[in-house]
């Protein structure tokens, strides 16, 4: 699209001689202006006359910088009709009745400036062309009727005592100055914003509202308007926001989807996005400012804010809160924004154009239904969105959004310090995956957990929004419980109940507390953990896979009873992906599935593998991994098959439980577990068959000798094995461990 849009900047231009023959510098009754001669201003700095752009067949008079070449035209008077080039005798003469005309050689008018009583007209250095009275009045200005150039000095908009707009219009063709389909202008409302329109209605471009010294959705007021395709006007449609440096560059606003997801992929964005949930003061009428809302609003940072604002005047002073408890008092205020140098904008039409900037730009507030919003948006707004979020988003958003995410709290900062002794060393419980972990006492004497974010490690900016999302979202009851989190410039921290009884490994590895294990409690512990995997696998909308289970992530309660922690690696798979493919894999030495670790798959079949290991440390109170790296010969696993095939299961058992055990079910628990570390994941049960199994409602199929040793392969793959040292290190990655 070809568009003539130029503004310019005044010059000091040297004196040069013009190449016109005859220069005059005024016109009257008796001195019309002739072809071969130019009427110029004062200063040499503009100049008007006749002119055929690039030797076309038409003629024009017009107006021009006089000392730019080749001539840049700033003003054209009769661009829609043109002489002959070849007229030589047309003139532009003030009329015996006083109008301002353009003559063609057969003296007839082929433009006029429609007016009477006129006397001289004159050209200004600032480029306007000006015609008088006989008093010395002005009674027209060609920069109150501009072309398509808009010079300095030169107002552009609305004159509210004649009713005037000013508009250019762009030149048709590069060498044609007969009008052009690109209109611009200023729209008439209050807070103007600059438009450019397509055939006079349809509007191509938008500067956003002007906030007394700027255009606030045009950034720094550079007036390059097609800098990219968010620049067109609704390119992403109502509800759409357009952001030029990603791909596709048109998103729904969140808790809003495409109106056609056939047009949506095919890229085009225009129909724009439909709201999902509708809001609560939709269907209840009564929600008022009092009731506090049932609906919220999400914030969108760095925005050229959408069309059709409304100024409210009342708060124009008032504070950003006011302007909230505006637009939520009426239902139809779908978002507003507080500006600064303008006060409240509230919108109540579809929301549209919207251009997220690198910088600059507004917040913009948009009003969702509470349940599309929860407190994680929140916070999580203070964090950078990762690809991981980003693409399981769709799964997990209708996740949440059959979830009441109101009991996630967020805390103060100050007084997660003052509950944890200001991070003292005496409250560090141990290290985990992203940080350091503390124990904390809230005002009111309840314990809590506190893992606080490394602020420097990029991955753990990753871990941290997994777990809070996904742990918030699967409060079950075999799952420590997030109680909340806090968020403070580089301070990222998440609370959980504490867990008196610290983790499972704490016991099964303690010569003393080992004891405390009796086998109803193990027993009760494996079916707690098959359980909250079946939830995790089977049951919950998303499916989660929490890739490093072990004896050290399962905490106990008051009761003993299991509770999975650490969900800092786990990922969630959509329905859809069964397997996924990771680049980097992490885990814990001695759990990781043969697939997982060699080529860094996984499924929930990984998760099933180290189930199986778990089952087997408990029966038998032995760490595998104590053979991981270590004995050559035979690993637990393959020691375990041996026995379980030479009938001697039992010698498994840990000696601490003397008789005190129910063989059938001990029998039953081997069984599983070798069932779950078989090789090929394939060949592993699910943890619906795991249950089946344990209850004994069905019978197991003979394990398959498991071959893969871990050591083996691990420690030789070494570039599969993009380790942290956390989690080759079992006790750094546990949440609770006090040392
Ligand atoms: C006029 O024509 C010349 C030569 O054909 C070309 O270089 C120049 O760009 C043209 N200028 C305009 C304003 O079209
Ligand atoms: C000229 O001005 C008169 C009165 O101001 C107006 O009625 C008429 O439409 C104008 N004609 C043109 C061609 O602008
Ligand atoms: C033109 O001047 C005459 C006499 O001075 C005056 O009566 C008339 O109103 C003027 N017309 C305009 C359009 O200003
Ligand atoms: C503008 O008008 C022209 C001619 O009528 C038409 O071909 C074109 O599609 C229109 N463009 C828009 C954006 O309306
Ligand atoms: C784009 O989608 C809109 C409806 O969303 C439809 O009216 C229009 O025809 C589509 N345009 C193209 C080029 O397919
Ligand atoms: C709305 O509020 C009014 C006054 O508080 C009450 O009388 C009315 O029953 C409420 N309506 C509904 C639908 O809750
Ligand atoms: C709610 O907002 C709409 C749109 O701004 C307005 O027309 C209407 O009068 C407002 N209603 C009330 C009760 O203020
Ligand atoms: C925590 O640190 C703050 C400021 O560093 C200090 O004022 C306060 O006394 C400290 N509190 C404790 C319990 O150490
Ligand atoms: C577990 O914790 C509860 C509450 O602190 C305590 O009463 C109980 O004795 C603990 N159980 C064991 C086995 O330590
Ligand atoms: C592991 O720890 C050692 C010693 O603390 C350190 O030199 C090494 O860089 C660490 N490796 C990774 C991957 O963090």
């Amino acid at each position: 699209m070809q568009l003539g849009f130029v503004l310019f900047f005044l010059f000091i231009f040297s004196l040069l001689p013009s190449q016109y023959g005859a220069e005059v510098y005024n016109i009257t009754p008796s001195h019309p202006l002739a072809e071969g001669q130019t009427l110029v201003s004062p200063g040499q700095i503009f100049e008007m006359g006749f002119f055929s752009p690039n030797s076309s067949a038409n003629k024009y008079l017009g107006l021009w910088h006089k000392n730019i070449s080749p001539h840049k035209y700033v003003w054209v008077a009769n661009r829609d009709n043109p002489l002959p080039a070849t007229d030589t005798l047309a003139t532009l003469r003030i009329s015996s009745n006083g109008n301002l005309e353009l003559m063609d050689g057969k003296q007839s008018s082929v433009w006029s400036a429609n007016i009477s009583n006129c006397s001289s007209a004159v050209l200004f250095d600032n480029g306007n062309f000006v015609v008088k009275d006989v008093m010395g009045a002005d009674l027209w200005e060609s920069f109150n009727n501009p072309s398509d150039t808009l010079l300095p000095s030169m107002l552009m908009g609305y004159n509210s005592g004649s009713g005037k707009r000013n508009f250019l219009t762009s030149w048709k063709r590069e060498n044609d100055p007969s009008p052009g389909i690109f209109l611009i202008g200023l729209s008439t409302k209050f807070l103007a914003q600059a438009y450019i329109w397509i055939n006079g209605s349809t509007p191509h471009w938008r500067s956003g509202p002007w906030d007394k010294s700027r255009f606030i959705g045009n950034k720094n007021l550079q007036w390059k308007l097609w800098n990219n395709p968010c620049d067109n006007y609704g390119a992403c449609g109502p509800f759409g926001v357009c952001k030029a440096s990603e791909s596709p560059i048109c998103k729904c606003l969140k808790g809003f989807i495409p109106k056609s997801n056939e047009e949506w992929s095919k890229r085009n964005w225009t129909g724009g996005c439909l709201r999902r949930t509708k809001l609560s003061c939709e269907t209840n009428a009564n929600e008022s400012v009092s009731s506090k809302g049932k609906d919220g609003f999400l914030k969108l940072e760095r925005l050229k804010v959408p069309d059709f604002h409304e100024y409210s005047g009342s708060v124009a002073l008032a504070k950003s809160e006011d302007c909230k408890l505006l637009c939520l008092s009426n239902c139809s205020c779908l978002a507003y924004a507080h500006v600064n140098n303008i006060g409240c904008l509230i919108w109540s039409k579809d929301l549209i154009d919207m251009q997220q900037f690198p910088s600059d730009g507004e917040d913009l507030y948009v009003r969702l239904a509470r349940s599309e919003l929860g407190h994680l948006e929140v916070i999580a707004q203070g964090l950078e969105s990762t690809s991981m979020i980003r693409n399981h988003r769709a799964g997990l958003r209708e996740y949440i959004g059959k979830r009441d995410p109101s009991q996630l709290k967020i805390y103060d900062f100050d007084s997660i310090l003052i509950a944890t002794d200001n991070f003292s060393i005496t409250n560090k419980l141990g290290q985990g995956g992203f940080g350091p972990v503390y124990k904390g006492m809230l005002p009111e004497g309840k314990e809590i957990v506190v893992k606080r974010l490394s602020s420097c490690s990029r991955q753990g900016v990753e871990e941290f929004k997994n777990e809070m999302l996904l742990i918030s979202n699967l409060q079950h009851k075999n799952l420590v419980r997030m109680m909340g989190c806090c968020v403070k410039e580089d301070e990222k921290l998440l609370i959980y109940e504490f867990m008196p009884n610290k983790s499972l490994d704490s016991f099964l590895y303690d010569p003393t507390k080992r004891a405390v294990l009796n086998w109803a409690t193990r027993f009760n512990i494996i079916q707690g953990i098959a359980r909250r995997l079946i939830y995790h696998h089977h049951d919950s909308y998303v499916k989660v896979i929490h890739r490093d289970l072990k004896v050290s992530n399962i905490l106990l309660d008051e009761k003993m009873n299991p509770k999975i922690s650490d969900f800092g690696l786990a990922r969630i798979v959509e329905e859809t992906q069964s397997l996924e493919n990771t680049q980097k894999v992490v885990g814990t030495c001695g759990y990781m599935s043969p697939e997982y670790a060699m080529g860094g798959i996984f499924s929930e079949k990984s998760d099933v593998y180290s189930f199986g290991v778990l089952v087997l440390e408990i029966i038998s109170g032995k760490k595998n991994t104590n053979f991981c790296l270590y004995d050559q010969q035979l690993g637990f696993l393959a020691y375990t098959w041996k026995l379980w095939n030479e009938g001697k299961a039992s010698d498994l058992v840990d000696e601490v439980l003397d008789d005190s055990y129910f063989s059938s079910e001990v029998m039953r628990c081997v069984h599983v577990g070798l069932l779950c570390v078989q090789d090929n994941a394939a060949d592993r049960p699910t943890m619906v068959d795991v249950a089946s199994i344990l209850s004994s409602e069905k019978d197991g199929s003979l394990p398959k000798r498991p071959v893969f040793t871990i050591q083996n392969s691990v420690y030789h793959s070494g570039p599969y094995y993009e380790n942290t040292n956390s989690s080759k290190n079992e006790a750094s990655i546990t949440m609770i461990e006090g040392r």
